[in-house]
């Protein structure tokens, strides 16, 4: 089978468990979707069918960005809350007065399929301008059977127009909509029964929760795991997020794949994810824009081996930026991150929080995901501040027009 052979990169190929992996003078052969080889051009094995050739001049690569949480598919905005809570409203208050993300599901609720799929589109394309090559797709803006199988097809649909991975998440325990005001348990009974049919539409890659004071708690939590169990689909949970409520300790008893945000994240949690071997999503958008100041006890995961990943998690409410490269300054600068790490964990260990081992990394037989930037050095990718670059990509052994 002939290969494609991309040359002179200086390759951050992240292999291994740590450093950035640098090959100067770099090479990687694609065949088909997947890499063939990596590694010095010095060490190119012979014989190669190489059908096609492109001289990179010593320009950077990396792995393609994974961004392994995202609420994308949404109707209208939230910038009034915005201006609300520069007042001093909180984003409680706001959530309690039957704002935040129901104010979201109306708008969601009254936009045609079709609406829904052109913003989402140009959301999702903006996400690929900056190199993303899988991203994450929650629901959770339709709140019924009906509304959240749009969003969730949207998601599909998505895969099927764009060159760019798709992993779609079912998050109905987002908020208690309208029609089940007061009767929390009920809805999710609704859920857990709306699941199913969910998953034997093929929409439904993993299912999560929020649980929070806000949302849902431990125990309704609890029914919707089991449910997704019963289903054999993985879980994942938005956990200690405004408080600690031992969330992270009880997805970590589900094997879930990833818990998300955790600035109020307990010893004790981070105890129970590193035994689970579940990623540590966290969300420096969310804690920037909601203007938090508990960090999450990032010294404390990476001493318990905790994979952490990085995520945009763009959403109208609480996150709504649509720049991947922004979210990695904001975890060093915010989190105390090394760049190394931001980048490890918008690569290789976003794809573990999806479940996904084939890529993330510039090794030989991962998917041949990867970019190519105007940068000398990797660091770069989390230290020019607000910087608009877009890297050339290749997603899927060929080379992507940028939307
Ligand atoms: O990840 N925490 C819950 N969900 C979103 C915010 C949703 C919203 O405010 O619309 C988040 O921050
Ligand atoms: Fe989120």
């Amino acid at each position: 089978m002939s290969s494609t052979l991309w040359r002179g990169a200086r390759l951050a190929t992240l292999a291994g468990p740590r450093g950035w992996g640098l090959v100067e003078n770099g090479a990687l052969v694609v065949q088909g979707d997947r890499l063939l080889w990596a590694g010095p051009v010095a060490d190119l094995p012979a014989h190669l069918d190489v059908t096609a050739e492109h001289e990179l001049n010593g320009a950077l690569v990396t792995p393609g960005l994974v961004d392994c949480h995202t609420h994308l598919v949404y109707g209208g905005h939230r910038g009034h809350e915005f201006e609300q809570r520069l007042q001093g409203v909180s984003y409680e208050e706001i959530a309690r007065s039957g704002g935040g993300i129901r104010s979201t599901v109306a708008a969601t609720r009254a936009a045609d399929e079709d609406s829904l799929y052109a913003s989402t589109l140009k959301r999702a394309q903006a996400l690929m301008r900056e190199g993303v090559t899988t991203v994450e797709i929650k629901s959770g803006y339709g709140l019924s059977a009906e509304h959240e199988a749009r969003c969730l097809r949207v998601g599909r649909r998505l895969a099927e127009t764009l060159r760019l991975s798709v992993r779609t998440t079912c998050l109905s325990a987002h908020a208690l909509p309208p029609e089940f005001a007061g009767k929390p348990n009920e809805y999710i009974s609704a859920v857990c029964a709306w699941l199913p049919e969910l998953h034997a539409q093929g929409l439904v890659d993993a299912v999560d929760v929020f649980c929070e004071a806000i949302a849902f708690s431990p125990a309704q939590t609890r029914r919707v795991f089991d449910a997704a169990r019963q289903l054999g689909l993985p879980v994942k949970l938005h956990a200690e997020q405004l408080s600690d409520q031992d969330g992270a300790a009880l997805a970590a008893e589900y094997n879930a794949l990833s818990c998300d945000h955790l600035e109020h994240l307990s010893p004790a949690g981070v105890a129970a994810m590193a035994r689970a071997g579940t990623v540590a999503v966290l969300l420096p958008g969310a804690y920037y824009f909601l203007r938090e100041t508990k960090l999450p006890p990032v010294a404390a995961l990476r001493n318990a081996n905790v994979p952490i990943a990085i995520a945009t998690d763009h959403n109208p409410g609480s996150s709504p930026t649509l720049s991947p490269l922004l979210m990695l300054n904001m975890a060093c600068t915010l989190f105390r991150l090394t760049p190394e790490e931001a980048l490890r964990g918008m690569t290789v260990n976003g794809a573990r929080a999806l479940g996904l081992v084939d890529r993330g990394q510039l090794v030989a037989g991962q998917r041949a995901d990867f970019a190519i930037w105007p940068h000398e050095h990797p660091g770069e990718l989390s230290y020019w501040l607000g910087q608009q670059v877009q890297p050339r990509v290749v997603w899927a052994g060929q080379e992507r027009v940028n939307p």
